[in-house]
């Protein structure tokens, strides 16, 4: 599916894949894990923007106040391919150095995105890393990457809503939607 400029997004694109239900208990189950995980150690969550934004907002309003929180916008893709390359990543200088350092991200696909977030945030000095995503790609990594909380596992499908674009679109969608036929 293309989107078009001014068109009407009421009557929502593909098919109905997770639903915004079933996307909160999830939500709130990761964040169950994740509070006893940092039971009384200070943490930085790294937020990958902008497909992690509600995902985010979810997640952190059930963690402990105390988490300091940064997000970076970074991107691989153009319409449903990834690139290959990520922009954007932010100089840290000493800031993350003795610290533990949890990423969230929206999906985790060829892991391009994820481990070279990782390997930077690493290599900025932290301690502890982790990773957090929403979704998890049934396919083969091209690059070899693990999150260590996981909402759902899903195919190989292109999927929009709850954060997640197609060139910006869709994102609103309160559920998950897959745009493969
Ligand atoms: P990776 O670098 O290939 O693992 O992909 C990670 C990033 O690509 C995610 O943070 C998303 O922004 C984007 N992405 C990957 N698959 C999808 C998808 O099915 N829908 C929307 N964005 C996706
Ligand atoms: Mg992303």
């Amino acid at each position: 599916m293309t989107v078009r400029q001014g068109q009407d997004c009421m009557e929502p694109p593909g098919k109905a894949l997770i639903s915004a239900a079933r996307i909160r208990t999830r939500v709130k189950q990761l964040a169950g894990e994740i509070a006893v995980y940092y039971r009384g150690q200070s943490f930085t969550i790294v937020a990958l923007m902008n497909g992690s934004v509600f995902f985010l907002v979810d997640l952190v309003r059930r963690l402990p106040a105390t988490a300091r929180i940064e997000c970076w916008t970074v991107s691989s893709y153009a319409g449903r391919k990834s690139t290959g390359k990520l922009k954007g990543l932010p100089q840290l200088g000493v800031r993350f150095k003795g610290t533990r350092v949890l990423v969230v991200d929206d999906i985790l696909d060829t892991g391009l995105t994820l481990s070279k977030v990782l390997a930077h945030v690493r290599q900025a000095g932290a301690v502890d890393v982790k990773a957090c995503v929403l979704l998890r790609k049934g396919v083969a990594r091209e690059v070899s990457c693990e999150a260590d909380w996981v909402g759902f596992e899903i195919g190989s499908e292109f999927v929009v809503g709850y954060g997640l674009d197609l060139d910006g679109a869709y994102r609103a969608l309160p559920g998950i939607r897959s745009l493969t036929d």
